[in-house]
């Protein structure tokens, strides 16, 4: 623990900005590892006398965000530690930095499952750091939750994670590729939720560095076209999924009609690609028959 004046520390935080790198960023680390909030740091403007209590200093503070200035390495995987809806996360560079505009799977889940009584089955596929499927674990404790990663790396940080958000037991990790470790619950599954690697090969190649070159390929890369894994999951979900069982599937921004087309050809109905806060028709939803 670190006591500092709250004018020496907006002094030294002017210093670093003056280096390089944006606001936000700076804010982030000093949120993840010197357990300040945004809101504490905009009270700051107004409370310049009062004394700050940091979990660590600034010299070591300082020493990160030179590093990030340095390499581009993102602040999450500096502190080890992504924020994504409420929820605090452990991450390394063998999981995704769960994006914001996933956080809207929640919402779209708990718009159209409403009964918070009914226990159901649901799976994460591809959990990566555990995100969505803690998340609707945590929303719902009657829920029976299944999450899979083909990276058992994966696999390990998101039951860490989940561990440490909860002491209940109804969310589950396997290790397999998609469906695969599944094989006990066929035609048993009332929800399917996936955030696919779906970057076409092109788009890929010109991905910012900070993305490229420190977050998994195989959590990014999804083909020429990047459709393989989403095809790989629509096709196979009819042997998973209950009668009117959901599957959502988060998509790149141009593919909305392509996946939804692809569900229909697998005989979903009421299919629909709905839109980010963008705008953009990033997840496509459907139910088995
Ligand atoms: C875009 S990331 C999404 C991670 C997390 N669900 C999120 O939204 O932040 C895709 C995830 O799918 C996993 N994955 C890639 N190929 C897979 C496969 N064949 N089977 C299962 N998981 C796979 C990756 O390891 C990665 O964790």
């Amino acid at each position: 623990m670190s006591v500092i004046s709250a004018e020496k520390f907006s002094l030294w935080k002017k210093k670093q900005i003056s280096k390089g790198g944006d606001n936000n960023s700076l804010n982030l680390l000093i949120d993840s590892l010197a357990g300040l909030s945004n809101k504490e740091l905009n009270l700051l403007k107004i409370k310049s006398e009062e004394n700050l209590n940091l979990k660590l200093n600034l010299d070591i503070l300082e020493f990160f965000w030179d590093k990030h200035l340095s390499t581009s390495i993102p602040i999450q995987y500096l502190s080890g530690i992504s924020f994504w809806r409420d929820l605090k996360l452990e991450v390394s560079n063998k999981v995704l930095i769960p994006r914001p505009e996933t956080e809207l799977i929640i919402e779209i889940i708990a718009g159209i499952l409403k009964n918070k009584e009914e226990t159901i089955n649901f799976v994460d596929l591809g959990t990566g750091s555990g995100a969505i499927g803690i998340a609707l674990a945590l929303a719902n404790p009657n829920w029976n939750g299944i999450a899979t990663d083909i990276d058992k790396n994966a696999i390990d940080i998101a039951s860490r994670n989940f561990g440490n958000h909860s002491d209940q037991s109804n969310l589950k990790f396997y290790n397999g590729n998609w469906w695969d470790p599944l094989a006990n619950y066929k035609g048993e599954i009332d929800l399917a939720v996936a955030n696919p690697p779906y970057i076409p090969q092109d788009t890929y190649e010109v991905l910012p560095m900070e993305v490229k070159n420190f977050e998994p390929k195989n959590a990014l890369l999804g083909g020429k076209e990047g459709l393989d894994h989403i095809n790989e999951i629509v096709q196979k979900a009819p042997i998973y999924l209950k009668h009117k069982g959901w599957l959502l599937i988060e998509n790149h921004f141009d593919q909305g009609d392509r996946v939804k087309q692809l569900f229909l050809e697998n005989r979903f109905t009421s299919v629909k690609v709905l839109k980010d806060f963008s705008g953009i028709g990033r997840f496509t939803i459907g139910r088995y028959k």
